[in-house]
C-alpha cells in the first residue's frame, strides 16, 4: 500500500514571522495522521520552518533548487546549501516554473537528478496546458514530461520520486479536475513508468494531484485508486483549511 503524501507548495507567500505562527497553529491540528505531511516554504522561511517543525511529524521542503553544486550563478541556491540545513524535499519543474523561468525538461531532468545525489526528495510536477487539454494531447504531454524527467534514472530513485501531476488550468483556479480524470491521467503516468522501469517500481511511486485542492474536494481525490495525496497551493496557506485536507484521508 503506498503512503499517502500531503504537500504545501507556499509559492511567494508567508514571512518568517507568519511561517512560524502558521506551523505553531498547524503542528498540533496534524500530530495524529498517519499521512506524510510536508511544507514547501520559500527560501527565506526555510530555517526558521525547520526549527519550528523539530518535534513534529512535518518535513521541510524548497520549492526550486540549481543543479550545480556551487560555482558563479548568482540568486541561486544549491542542492547542497539545502541538504545542509536540513531540507528533505525539493519541488522541481513547477509549471509556474516552466512558464516563467525557463524550466524545461531537461534542466527538470539535472535537478532531479543533482537531488538524488544529495539524498534530497524530489517532488516532481508534471501538467498540461488548457490548449493542450483542449487539441486532445494531455496523454502526449504528461507520458512525455514523465519520461524527459526520469530520464536516466535508476530504479532504486524512481522509486522515490514523488510525482504530482498537476493541471495547468486547474492552478488557482478553483477549477479541479474531476476525480475520474485526474485518476485517470495518473493511471497513464504510472502505465509510463512501467514500460520503462516494470510493474514492481511503477506500483511503488508517490502520485499526487495538484490543482485547486481543497478540504471540500480533498477526500474524493485522495480516496481514488491512483491518487496518493496532492500538492496543495492556496489553501495550504491557512493552518486549518491544510490541516482538513491532511486529516481528509
Ligand atoms: P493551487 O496550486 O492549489 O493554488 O491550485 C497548486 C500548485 O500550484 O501546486
Amino acid at each position: 500500500m503506498r503512503k499517502k503524501v500531503i504537500a504545501g507548495n507556499w509559492k511567494m507567500n508567508m514571512l518568517p514571522n507568519e511561517a512560524i505562527s502558521f506551523i505553531e497553529e498547524f503542528a498540533p491540528l496534524v500530530k495524529d495522521t498517519q499521512n506524510e505531511v510536508i511544507l514547501c516554504v520559500p527560501y527565506t522561511d526555510l530555517f526558521y520552518a525547520l526549527l519550528s517543525v523539530q518535534n513534529t511529524n512535518i518535513k521541510i521542503g524548497a520549492q526550486n533548487m540549481h543543479w550545480e553544486e556551487k560555482g558563479a550563478y548568482t540568486g541561486e541556491v544549491s542542492p547542497k546549501m539545502l541538504k545542509t540545513i536540513g531540507v528533505e524535499y525539493v519541488i522541481i519543474g513547477h509549471s509556474e516554473r516552466r512558464q516563467y523561468f525557463n524550466e524545461t525538461d531537461e534542466t527538470v531532468n539535472k535537478k532531479i537528478k543533482a537531488a538524488f545525489e544529495n539524498e534530497l526528495k524530489p517532488i516532481v510536477c508534471v501538467g498540461e496546458t488548457l490548449e493542450e487539454r483542449e487539441k486532445g494531447i494531455t496523454s502526449q504531454i504528461i507520458t512525455s514530461q514523465t519520461r524527459l524527467a526520469l530520464d536516466g534514472l535508476t530504479a532504486e530513485q524512481v522509486k522515490n520520486t514523488i510525482i504530482a501531476y498537476e493541471p495547468i488550468w486547474a492552478i488557482g483556479t478553483g477549477k479541479t479536475a474531476t476525480s475520474d480524470d485526474a485518476n485517470n491521467t495518473i493511471k497513464e503516468i504510472r502505465k509510463e513508468i512501467e514500460k520503462i522501469y516494470g510493474k514492481d517500481v511503477a506500483e511503488c511511486v508517490i502520485i499526487q494531484y495538484g490543482g485547486s485542492v481543497k478540504s471540500v474536494n480533498a477526500k474524493e481525490l485522495f480516496t481514488m485508486s491512483d491518487i496518493d495525496g496532492g500538492l496543495v497551493g492556496g489553501a495550504s496557506l491557512k493552518p486549518e483549511e491544510f490541516a482538513n485536507i491532511v486529516k481528509s484521508v
